[in-house]
């Protein structure tokens, strides 16, 4: 059995379900989801958040380490997509799941873990980062891994990367998830 194919909690098997009937291919992967699992447990009475529920596959991960004191809240902009993940959670009041603009989740900041995977990420960097309570974790999935730097994609310097890492309130570094995938994991200093 290979590290991906442990078992999976039972949401993050009906999130896929959902994802497999909807034809969603952007699910995050269960090395991914392991490191969410990870940064929730870390902030048992934390306001944990993702930006893209997709069918809530990083969402059921990050409900996996959830504190009892902990609350979730995440946002998707496909209502339908929306609306299947939110029944999975459905049964848990810690969980919130908006449908519409990323920018929906930022009244529930400051986040204590910040998975920002669909919105923000690439169009509002900035605020991502001020999202964030001081101490707090930020997760960005789906970079390629560069054994250069600065960080280079498709033979530019990434910018985008560039900017998590060196960013003065950031404490950041960058994790291979697989051997041919990267996440920016930061923590917030102040
Ligand atoms: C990479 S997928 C999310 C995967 C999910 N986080 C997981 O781990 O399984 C990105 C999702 O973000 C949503 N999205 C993209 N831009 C958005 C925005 N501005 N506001 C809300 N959702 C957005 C997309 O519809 C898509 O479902």
């Amino acid at each position: 059995m290979s590290m991906a194919e442990r078992a999976a909690p039972p949401r993050v098997v009906a999130a896929e379900r959902i994802a497999s009937e909807a034809g969603f291919t952007k699910s995050c992967l269960p090395e991914v989801g392991r490191l969410l699992r990870l940064a929730a447990a870390a902030k048992p009475r934390g306001v944990i958040a993702e930006s893209g529920t997709g069918s809530g596959v990083g969402t059921a991960w990050l409900h996996s380490g959830l504190g009892a004191d902990a609350r979730l809240v995440t946002v998707e902009r496909d209502e339908e997509l929306a609306r299947r993940a939110a029944e999975v959670f459905a049964d848990d009041d810690r969980v919130s799941v908006l449908v519409g603009d990323w920018r929906l989740i930022e009244r529930h900041a400051p986040f204590d873990v910040f998975f920002c995977d669909g919105g923000g990420k690439r169009d509002d960097p900035g605020t991502v980062v001020e999202l964030l309570a001081p101490g707090g974790l930020l997760i960005l999935d789906d970079f390629t891994p560069s054994a250069q730097w600065p960080p280079v994609f498709e033979g530019e310097v990434d910018e985008l990367r560039l900017f998590y890492l060196t960013h003065p309130d950031l404490e950041a570094t960058e994790v291979l998830t697989t051997p041919s995938s990267s996440a920016v994991v930061a923590a917030r200093r102040r």
